[in-house]
């Protein structure tokens, strides 16, 4: 899967991406990531990207000519192309698992300041905010959202840390312990330590229903 990250501040998304599971992603070609900077695409002097808005009022608006010319230029006929917005349609697991499903090539649009002009609308599939609440930029969203469907993408993980992944069943994850046994008093359950392993797959799923019905109770509605 190809993603395009169109931001004004591409070394937020290279350091990112050049550490760890997504770096090793993209070595192994697994994951592509194409950077682009909007403030390359615009025509004014002095790489003006943004202006006042129109009605008056704080902060500067980023301009449709930039964001557009970006846009088309790395677009084909695979892309999906959203604006990371606060105002967009909530990401979670199951928007990655149907983003991941359906494309091959998503473009990812990060804005700043008070962010876009409202036409760059009409020329976008929708929004797509991480949370009810207001980032500086959409660097970090971008960066949730390509970390997230990496994960789906097979061989980026190993499958059964993929299988057990919380919210991948509808439940949370069970608790995971390492050495050592006892740490301050507290010890590692005895049935993780037996090497009984079809009990411990029992216990295991126990956990996994404990554990949701004890923080997050609503996803066994
Ligand atoms: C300061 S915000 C603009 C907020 C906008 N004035 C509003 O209240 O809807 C600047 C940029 O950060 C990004 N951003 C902020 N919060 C976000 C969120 N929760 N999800 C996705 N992107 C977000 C967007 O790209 C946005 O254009």
């Amino acid at each position: 899967m190809r993603f395009d990250i169109l931001t004004l501040f591409p070394e937020v998304i290279k350091a990112y991406i050049n550490e760890s599971i997504i770096k090793r992603a993209i070595n192994n070609k697994k994951i592509e990531v194409n950077v682009v900077n909007i403030r390359d695409y615009t025509l004014l002097k002095n790489g003006q990207v943004d202006d006042t808005p129109y009605g008056g009022g704080s902060g500067m608006v980023l301009m449709c000519e930039p964001v557009v010319r970006a846009i088309e230029a790395v677009k084909d006929k695979d892309s999906l192309v959203y604006l990371l917005t606060p105002q967009g349609k909530l990401f979670n697991h199951g928007l990655a698992q149907e983003l991941g499903e359906k494309t091959k090539h998503l473009i990812l649009v990060c804005g700043h300041y008070e962010g876009f002009d409202e036409r760059i609308l009409n020329f976008v599939d929708g929004e797509i905010s991480i949370g009810d609440f207001v980032l500086t930029g959409g660097e970090l969203p971008a960066l949730v959202i390509l970390d997230t469907m990496s994960r789906f993408i097979p061989e980026v993980i190993k499958e059964d840390s993929f299988l057990n992944d919380s919210f991948r069943d509808g439940l949370l994850d069970y608790p995971e312990y390492t050495k050592p046994r006892e740490f301050r008093g507290l010890k590692v359950p005895d049935i993780l330590l037996s090497g009984d392993h079809k009990k411990i797959q029992e216990y295991r799923d126990q956990e996994k229903l404990r554990v949701t019905k004890e923080k997050r109770p609503d996803l066994l509605k």
